[in-house]
């Protein structure tokens, strides 16, 4: 076992040695716990000479953007700028974070910062005997491995080691607001993983984002998001038949899921109570236009993933 501060101190010393004096430093911030905590720690090592860019790709949640550059300017304090790709995210890669600074600033980045944690390093490609039993690649979109091939920056990842928890315990010690350690993970793709099927089709992703928003409200609002390890609500490319008023409709299909986990390696499906259920099924249908169904997800993992796609 160790402590995490002595994994901060440690941590804190080598991106020192790194990083040399000169050297300016880029990270993209997705506004989730691992990034956030990453930049957190490096800002900490070395000062204004880290960037942060938080690009709204246009997978983001409701009301994310506002949300979570208000956590880092006014509770972090740290240096972002925040950029909108919406336009443009399939092309969007992470090079263009390195542009974005060279054109402001003028300065050349020679390191760029990921909040990569030990499960995606062990899910992606697992380190020689760690006798983790993840031989293969189980997802393809995990961030390991996801960066371009002619990326010249060199990667500081200072919570490869570190489990959820852990990063917790760490984002802890180094004053992240307890409300946004807590959220639950939210994958880097964003939203595009929750559409299954064509995202820019039959308003896919604004209906996602009102039934997630009911669904994380509603979980909120119960007192139990602290009790989940994540939820969220998938948009399915699938319509089927339904009844409102005295008319038929023919509408989509949603799903949505509650998982338990320690580290997200497995997970266990939340037992809701049935009226709240039966309240937040009611309230999607009549407050959302286009769906006229919900479905709930009750696989664990194994076999199934957290994430659908
Ligand atoms: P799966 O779906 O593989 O996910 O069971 C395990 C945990 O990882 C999250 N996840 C991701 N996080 N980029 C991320 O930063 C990704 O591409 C990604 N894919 C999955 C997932 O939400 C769950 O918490």
């Amino acid at each position: 076992g160790w402590k995490t501060e002595d994994v901060m101190d440690e941590e804190i010393k080598v991106i020192n040695n790194m990083v040399v004096p000169d050297d300016h430093v880029i990270c993209a911030l997705s506004g989730g716990i691992d990034s956030t905590v990453a930049a957190t720690l490096v800002h900490k090592a070395i000062g204004d000479r880290l960037h942060c860019v938080f690009v709204d790709n246009g997978l983001l949640r409701y009301k994310e953007r506002e949300r979570v550059m208000e956590t880092f300017e006014r509770d972090l304090h740290l240096p972002v700028t925040c950029v909108d790709a919406t336009e443009q995210f399939l092309k969007l890669e992470n090079n263009a974070f390195a542009k974005e600074l060279e054109n402001n600033l003028g300065k050349k980045p020679a390191f760029l910062v990921q909040g990569t944690l030990y499960p995606d390093v062990i899910e992606s490609c697992p380190p020689p005997g760690t006798g983790r039993t993840h031989s293969h690649t189980i997802k393809s979109h995990h961030n390991v491995g996801a960066l371009p091939k002619d990326m010249k920056l060199k990667l500081i990842e200072p919570l490869k080691l570190l489990f959820k928890d852990e990063v917790r315990q760490l984002g802890r010690i180094l004053t992240v607001p307890y409300s946004f350690l807590k959220r639950h993970p939210f994958p880097g793709p964003g939203l595009a993983v929750r559409v299954l099927g064509d995202v820019t089709e039959d308003n896919a992703l604004d209906t996602l984002r009102r039934v997630d928003e009911i669904f994380i409200q509603s979980i909120k609002d119960a007192g139990i998001y602290d009790s989940i390890w994540q939820a969220f609500a998938v948009f399915l490319p699938v319509k089927s038949v339904g009844v409102q008023g005295d008319q038929r409709t023919h509408s989509h299909v949603v799903a949505f899921l509650a998982v338990t986990s320690q580290d997200g390696m497995t997970s266990d499906w939340y037992h809701f109570e049935r009226e709240f259920l039966d309240d937040v099924v009611q309230k999607i249908c009549n407050n959302v236009r286009g769906v006229n169904r919900v479905a709930l997800d009750i696989t664990s993992k194994p076999p199934s993933t957290i994430e659908w796609e």
